[in-house]
C-alpha cells in the first residue's frame, strides 16, 4: 500500500506502481502519483517519454502490465474506456478524429450520449458546451469546415459534453497561436474554479504548464524523473538535463 497524501481534498486518482511494456520497449516504469480532487497537475517530457501511454493505461486504452489505477477509490484497472468515461473520467486525443460528415453540434451531442441524459438535456447541455468552448457560431458548420484552432476546441467540447470529473488533456495547445491559446487556458481555469473539475494536462508548452499547474510530473524514458511545483522541476538538473539530451527519434537506455 502507498503511504496517504494527507491532503484536505479527496483523492481523484491514484496511479502506484504503473509499469508498460511494447514488445520489449519499456513505455512506463513504476510509475507512481496522486491528484487531489480539484488540482491541476501539468505532465511535462520530452518526446517518446510515456505521457500518451500514461493517458492510455489511466483511460483503459492500455492494459497496464504492472501496477493499478484507482479513480475516485476504485480500481479501474483494465476497465474499459467506455465505463471509465461514463464513471467520469475523460480524455482529450492529441490527434482530433471527428465525424466530419456530422456537424460541430452533432458531434459533441454525439459525445454527451455517453451520459445517460433526456433529449432536452442532451441538446441543452451540447449547445452550452458548444459556446463554452467558443464554437457557438460554428455549431451547424461540418467538423472538417472547422481550421485546426476550431479543431482544438470541438475536442475539448466532446470531452466536456461528458462531464468528466476527471479530464486529460493530450496536448491541447499545439497547433495553436498564442492568441488562441490564451482563451483555451482561461476555459481550463474556469473548469476548475467553477466546476470542480480534475484536470491532467499534457503539455509542451511552459507558459502555460507555469501557469495552470498547481503540480507538475515530469516523466523521462517511462519514469517519474521529478515531481513538484513549476518552479522546482524546471530549476532541477536532471530535468534540465533530460530536454537538453532530447533529439529526433532519439530513444536509447
Ligand atoms: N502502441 C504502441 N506500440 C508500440 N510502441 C509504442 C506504442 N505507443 C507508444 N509506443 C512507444 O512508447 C514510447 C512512449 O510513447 P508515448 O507515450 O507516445 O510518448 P510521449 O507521448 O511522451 O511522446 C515511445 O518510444 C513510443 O514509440
Ligand atoms: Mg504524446
Amino acid at each position: 500500500m502507498s503511504p496517504t497524501a494527507g491532503t484536505a481534498a479527496g483523492t481523484a486518482l491514484d496511479v502506484a506502481g504503473v509499469g508498460k511494456d511494447f514488445r520489449g520497449l519499456r513505455a512506463l516504469s513504476d510509475v507512481d502519483f496522486r491528484v487531489g480532487e480539484g488540482e491541476i497537475l501539468g505532465i511535462i517530457g520530452p518526446n517518446g517519454a510515456g505521457k500518451t501511454t500514461l493517458f492510455n493505461v489511466i483511460c483503459g486504452a492500455l492494459r497496464p502490465d504492472a501496477g493499478r489505477v484507482v479513480f475516485g477509490g476504485r480500481d479501474i484497472t483494465g476497465a474499459s474506456p467506455d465505463r471509465i468515461a461514463r464513471a467520469g473520467m475523460v480524455r482529450t486525443f492529441q490527434l482530433m478524429r471527428p465525424f466530419g460528415s456530422m456537424s460541430v453540434l452533432e458531434n459533441v451531442s454525439l459525445a454527451a450520449q455517453h451520459r445517460r441524459q433526456s433529449r432536452h438535456g442532451l441538446r441543452k447541455r451540447s449547445l452550452d458546451v458548444v459556446e463554452r468552448v467558443g464554437l457557438g457560431e460554428w455549431a451547424h458548420c461540418g467538423a472538417t469546415e472547422l481550421p485546426t484552432a476550431g479543431l482544438k476546441r470541438l475536442e475539448l467540447a466532446r470531452a466536456l459534453a461528458m462531464r468528466p470529473k476527471v479530464l486529460l488533456l493530450d496536448e491541447v495547445l499545439a497547433g495553436l497561436v498564442p492568441a488562441e491559446r490564451e482563451p483555451v487556458l482561461d476555459l481550463l481555469a474556469a473548469l476548475r474554479e467553477e466546476d470542480g473539475t480534475t484536470l491532467l494536462f499534457i503539455e509542451h508548452i511552459m507558459a502555460a504548464v507555469m501557469r495552470l499547474s498547481d503540480r507538475v510530473l515530469v516523466l523521462d524514458q517511462g519514469r517519474v524523473l521529478a515531481a513538484g511545483s513549476a518552479e522546482e522541476v524546471t530549476s532541477d538538473p536532471r530535468v534540465i538535463e533530460a530536454y537538453l539530451g532530447e533529439e529526433p527519434g532519439g530513444d536509447d537506455d
